[in-house]
């Protein structure tokens, strides 16, 4: 059961209610990031997230994916979780189907390296052919190695810039774009002031430890300011969505 805190206290709130409250604005590309922290701040228990989520927390990151045009991650990501095979459920790709959409969202993954296997799952299971930003400096023989699976896409010189990514997919068609994550892509788009939305899931778990914060990278001289734009709970898990205030 998941309760709605903000804006006005709802209890027991529907999959159609949830789709509804976390409709993607008309204003695109529009940059939505979806993470979970535990209340001590860590973004993974031993090296991964999902330990963290309660099925709240699985219900609403199924229904973000419902909504999104792609699912954007780091390689960083990619390596530590997996994103093998179909990331939606039959019953998400019907409703999407029915909404105009495409079955599947597309996958596009961020690395500089290109230091990724193309004979795993991800690419050999993937029911979209995934895109790959990668920088000038990306090995040939990976590019060329990878391009046979993937579709890839050199987007900056020594560095992979954020609006490019969002600009790239948006005209592309996939302008409604769903990051997951990492750490080390969420700081480089704070710092070049690309995020739009936080949806950010606080787990009523404490990991202890030295996990890592949901962003990461240098220190940012500015602050971004977000303004909170509602609030969920599910057995003591907090859902918050904050939306970059004045536009990102
Ligand atoms: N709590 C959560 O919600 C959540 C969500 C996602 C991930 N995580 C966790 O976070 C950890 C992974 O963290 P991470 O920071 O390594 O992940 P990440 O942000 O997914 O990936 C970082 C990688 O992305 C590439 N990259 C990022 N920005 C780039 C740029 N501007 N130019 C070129 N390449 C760039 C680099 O890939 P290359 O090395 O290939 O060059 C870099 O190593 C895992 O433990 C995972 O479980 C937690």
């Amino acid at each position: 059961m998941i309760n709605q805190v903000l804006p006005a206290g709802a209890v027991d709130r529907t999959d159609e209610d949830l789709l509804a409250l976390y409709a993607y604005p008309a204003h695109s590309p529009w940059v939505r990031f979806n993470f979970i922290a535990s209340l001590d701040g860590s973004a993974t228990h031993q090296g991964v997230s999902a330990p963290l989520g309660n099925e709240g927390d699985r219900r609403l990151f199924g229904l973000l994916r419902r909504l999104c045009d792609v699912i954007l991650v780091g390689a960083g990501t990619v390596r530590a979780e997996g994103y093998a095979g179909p990331l939606v459920s039959e019953e998400d790709t019907r409703w999407r189907v029915a909404h105009g959409m495409s079955g599947h969202p597309a996958l596009a993954i961020i690395s500089g390296t290109l230091g990724l296997d193309r004979d795993s799952e991800l690419f050999q299971r993937s029911p979209v052919r995934p895109v790959l930003f990668t920088a000038a400096t990306a090995n040939p023989e990976r590019v060329r190695s990878l391009s046979e699976v993937a579709d890839v896409v050199v987007v900056g010189e020594d560095r992979i810039d954020s609006r490019t990514c969002a600009d790239w997919l948006h005209s592309r068609g996939l302008g409604r774009i769903l990051c997951e994550g990492g750490p080390g892509i969420f700081g480089g788009f704070i710092a070049e002031d690309s995020v739009n939305e936080l949806c950010l899931s606080v787990s009523p778990l404490l990991t202890g430890g030295e996990g890592t914060r949901i962003s990461a990278g240098a220190d940012n001289p500015q602050l971004r300011a977000m303004t909170l734009a509602s609030l969920l709970e599910s057995n003591s898990a907090l859902f918050g969505r904050w939306v970059r205030s004045g536009g990102a």
